[in-house]
């Protein structure tokens, strides 16, 4: 494998440089572990979760889209278990006044200086470990009363399973099918951190696939094996994903099988998505608090059953967060240092950068007449000021993987040069097949050049 020459670091300080992320609330001090996307960190997330509906929806017939509310009948979480047991364990510190995670205490740090990991030295004074309910509480209508008490959905899944009969009404499905949904879900995480890998608010992307119960085990293989062929098409390098089978002891209270997709992160292999088993345990839950039946009936054969549900649960955030380290590299190009993101092109944040060589002879003209061409089909950005190299360098940064340079032989014969981000390659093209070249590259398949190193 490689070496990297990537550190957390380096992604924070490029993305807060080139407007993709920044630390929320930053004129009041910050809100710790809390992001904004910028321009660029939108454009990206949105690529991020179209990719990700279009394995879902464009590219099956069996799956079904769903929003949910985020604020659901509070029994939900009743049912689902999240109210008894949606805890982690936690440790206060007497001396520094902090708070850790036991089950995490050895990656902590406590806030006197130097320092120490919790527990290290003899002045630290750690509490017993005691359960801590990560879901945020509010209140519906204006008055704090009995019963007013709803919480911020811990995951999206659970507004999957409340509509259930819902579909099974009107989607004409029947199991197995799935539903999918992408949206935002709050835990008052005890230690977040590492930017955007661990948040209080963030973005999942789960989708429930109801199955007959007999053939759950298939269905499970399917989609871890879908799901790793997902990140390894877009480009993540196969020798940073793995697959990693929980312990028993692991699970969750639902799951009778999960496999974590981790990611080589350069905190360490971490989840990036969880592949579950989770039987029968929400349906027959939501059925037995709701008084609803939720089961599916055969009405050929008259067979009825309460299907499995297998759920590929991944987070948009820490999708984000994989792209972008992997993509992350250095070179040099004429003796000078480059910082370029080698991103799939489909899911960089802008395909194609137009930019006039020189600020006059009618090059900003013809430069902006094109961008106003491609960008009906694809994210285009016009770009004149400075010098042509450092705004090449500029568009690297962002990981654009074309630029498109208009110079005084375009103004004669409307021929431009398209420039390749990752091979430097300059291909003299006619302004006409612009578009179709730029298409038919989108769409090829790609292979990350980091591979090749
Ligand atoms: N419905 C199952 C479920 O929520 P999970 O493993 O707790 O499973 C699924 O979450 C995915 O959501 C994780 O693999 C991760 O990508 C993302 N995720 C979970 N907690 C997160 C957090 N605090 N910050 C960012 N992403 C998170």
């Amino acid at each position: 494998m490689a070496p990297d020459t990537v550190t957390m670091d380096k992604i924070v300080s490029l993305c807060k440089r080139r407007g993709f992320v920044f630390p929320s609330s930053e004129i009041y001090g910050g809100l710790g572990s809390s992001y904004d996307y910028g321009h660029y960190g939108v454009l990206l997330k949105t690529n991020v979760k179209s990719r990700w509906w279009e394995a879902m929806l464009q590219e099956r017939d069996d799956i079904v889209a769903l929003d949910s509310a985020i604020i659901q009948h509070p029994r939900t979480w009743q049912a689902s278990g999240h109210l008894s047991g949606f805890t982690d364990p936690m440790v206060d510190c007497r001396t520094c006044k902090l708070r850790f995670r036991a089950d995490h205490i050895e990656q902590g740090h406590c806030g006197r200086k130097p320092s120490r990991k919790p527990g290290e030295t003899s002045d630290c004074n750690l509490t017993e470990a005691r359960d801590f309910n990560l879901m945020f509480e509010t209140t519906v209508g204006p008055v704090r009363e009995d019963g007013s008490t709803v919480y911020l959905r811990p995951e999206t899944a659970q507004g999957i399973f409340l509509n259930f009969k819902n579909y099974l009404q009107t989607s004409r499905k029947k199991p197995p099918f799935g539903i999918a949904q992408i949206g935002k879900s709050f835990r008052n995480e005890i230690t977040p951190g590492n930017f955007v890998f661990r948040m209080r608010e963030f973005e999942q992307m789960e989708m429930e696939f109801f199955v007959p119960p007999a053939e759950a085990e298939r269905w499970l293989e399917h989609w871890t094996e879908q799901r790793m062929n997902w990140y390894t098409e877009l480009g993540i390098r196969p020798d940073h994903l793995k697959l990693r089978p929980h312990e028993r002891d692991e699970l969750s209270h639902y799951s009778s099988a999960t496999s974590d997709i981790e990611y080589l992160f350069p905190i360490g292999w971490s989840e990036l998505e969880g592949i579950a088993n989770r039987g029968d345990f929400d349906l027959r839950a939501h059925a037995e608090h709701s008084g609803q039946k939720l089961e599916y009936v055969d009405t050929a054969s008259g067979e009825r059953y309460v299907p499995h549900v297998i759920e590929p649960a991944a987070g948009a955030d820490r999708a984000l967060l994989a792209f972008l380290i992997d993509a992350y590299d250095e070179d040099e190009i004429d003796g000078e240092k480059r910082t370029v993101l080698r991103l799939h092109p489909r899911l960089a944040p802008v395909k194609v950068a137009v930019l006039p060589l020189v600020r006059k002879d009618g090059q900003p003209e013809l430069a902006a007449e094109i961008h106003r061409a491609l960008r009906g089909s694809v994210q285009s950005e016009y770009d004149e000021g400075g010098a042509i190299g450092r705004r090449y360098r500029r568009q690297d940064e962002i990981g654009t993987p074309w630029a498109v340079t208009v110079d005084h032989q375009s103004l004669e014969d409307r021929t431009v040069t398209l420039r390749d981000r990752d091979s430097l390659a300059q291909e003299r093209i006619a302004i006409d097949a612009l578009g179709e070249e730029i298409g038919r590259r989108l769409r090829a398949p790609w292979r990350s050049p980091k591979l090749n190193d």
